[in-house]
């Protein structure tokens, strides 16, 4: 094992420039005219996986993005670990507030700056090259190992549960490995042991045929904007909670220990405030800032468009209003029945004065592990080891849809090393990535498939 970290220890500025390559990349999935980078990154990260000395590397179709796949299977004994990463990113908007264009890695105070430096591509980068140094030090690694990187998390996921489905020999394993969250803070390397899922819907609204003259007609007809604003403010009580009927009925209730474990860890609720540049905390009333994100579902507004927003004034009643919407979900609700219980309570609260087309759109399940599974105590050992401090376990408000899928579809525990920072403005303009936190992560990662093979 020294010769493989020395060698890691070695290599520090290679990987940086390399990754670099990685990260020119403008694979951002959500948007049609990038369709030919996504592909030429699946690309890529296909060459490098063959690179490094994995076998059977191959583009695998699928009715969206490619996911890339890839194995190692010669340790005989040992468990075979399926890693998941993904190679697509977010799009870049508002570009005017990068300080360095989003697909140059650009180094300042030991972090790198691009899109997909934390997410997710610099994480998906440390693993390989820890494979890469286990494989050119021992001509071997510690586990068998498949790997599979998709081009369609930041949408959804879409065609992935599919994938697997129709792939379950090829992705035969014993435990997953993904590293694609946070650190629960600087200096805090964690374990992430729950996800929340996600139910996203887009609500279009219909007054009129057209736009009319507020003058003119306004007292006669609803204004679409003025209703969507009455149903979204039906959606949660003074107290925080959701209204819509059965939404808690599924909430698995937080226990006793577990709030305590998290009023030991180091949060500063004063410091997360003004890191946000919040006036004023909000939520639901009776649970904490990380009981709140970890493990309570939640209503959010993600977009919200209607009426007149140019310059000036123009008086007006818009013919149409539209919302994007999602709940955060946690374990144990299922996407589809909260889908119907809003869905419902939706169709209840909107009045006849408007006609109301609701889509929905992709969801996720929640996920959760007991972390004492012997393979999330390996990891903790090997964090340990690569950044010098024992981790702590923490949940996280995002989602992640293809963990609860590993879980269901094939059996499979799962461990969420992740070595962003919750700083690191993931999915917002100079998105980057602490360079210490990568490279002690490839370290990690390395010692990480030592000590799986051991728990096994
Ligand atoms: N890597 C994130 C999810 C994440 C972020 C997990 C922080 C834990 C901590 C992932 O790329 C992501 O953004 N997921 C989406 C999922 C959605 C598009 C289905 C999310 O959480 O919004
Ligand atoms: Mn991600
Ligand atoms: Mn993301």
């Amino acid at each position: 094992m020294q010769t493989v970290v020395d060698h890691i220890h070695a290599n520090r500025d290679r990987y940086v420039s390399e990754l670099k390559e990685l990260l020119a990349i403008p694979s951002i999935s959500a948007l049609p005219a990038h369709q030919p980078d996504v592909r030429r990154c699946a690309e890529w990260i296909a060459d490098e996986m063959r690179r490094i000395g994995l076998e059977n590397v191959r583009l695998v179709e699928t009715a969206g993005n490619p996911v890339v796949y890839g194995d190692w299977l010669h340790a005989a004994g040992a468990p075979t670990v399926l890693f998941y990463g993904h190679y697509d990113v977010q799009p870049v908007d508002p570009v005017e507030l990068w300080e360095s264009p989003p697909f140059e890695g650009t180094v300042r105070d030991g972090e790198i700056y691009a899109r997909g430096a934390a997410d997710d591509k610099g994480q998906v980068f440390m693993h390989f090259k820890a494979i890469e140094a286990h494989l050119k030090k021992a001509g071997s690694l510690p586990v068998n190992m498949r790997l599979i990187i998709e081009g369609e998390e930041e949408v959804g996921s879409a065609h992935l549960d599919e994938f697997i489905r129709a792939n379950k020999p090829l992705l035969a394993a014993d435990v997953a490995v993904i590293s694609d969250s946070a650190m629960f803070d600087r200096d805090v390397p964690s374990i992430c042991y729950a996800l929340r899922g996600l139910a996203y819907f887009q609500i279009d609204l219909r007054g009129t045929s057209s736009d009319l003259h507020s003058g003119v007609f306004g007292g006669a007809v609803a204004n679409p904007a003025m209703v969507l604003a009455q149903i979204l403010a039906q959606m949660k009580d003074k107290s925080g909670r959701v209204k819509i009927p059965g939404f808690y009925d599924a909430v698995r209730p937080l226990s006793p220990e577990e709030r305590a474990e998290w009023q030991k860890l180091p949060f500063v609720e004063k410091r997360y405030r003004q890191e946000l540049g919040a006036p004023k905390l909000a939520g639901e009333t009776g649970y904490s800032v990380l009981e709140r994100v970890w493990a309570r579902p939640t209503f959010e507004v993600n977009g919200l468009l209607g009426g007149f927003t140019g310059e000036g004034s123009k008086t007006v009643i818009p013919a149409v209003a539209m919302a994007k919407v999602s709940m955060r979900l946690v374990p144990d609700q299922e996407p589809d029945t909260i889908a119907g219980l809003f869905e419902s309570y939706l169709s209840k609260v909107a009045p006849k004065t408007v006609k109301l087309t609701l889509t929905r759109m992709h969801g996720g399940r929640p996920w959760i592990t007991d972390y004492q599974n012997p393979f999330v105590r390996a990891a903790a050992r090997a964090i340990e080891q690569g950044f010098g401090k024992t981790p702590v376990f923490c949940r996280e408000g995002g989602s992640i849809p293809v963990v609860s899928t590993f879980q269901t579809e094939l059996g499979l525990p799962a461990v969420l090393f992740g070595v962003g920072l919750p700083d690191e403005n993931a999915h917002a303009p100079n998105e980057r990535l602490d360079l210490a936190n990568f490279h002690n992560g490839i370290v990690s990662s390395a010692i990480l498939y030592d000590e799986l093979r051991r728990a096994y």
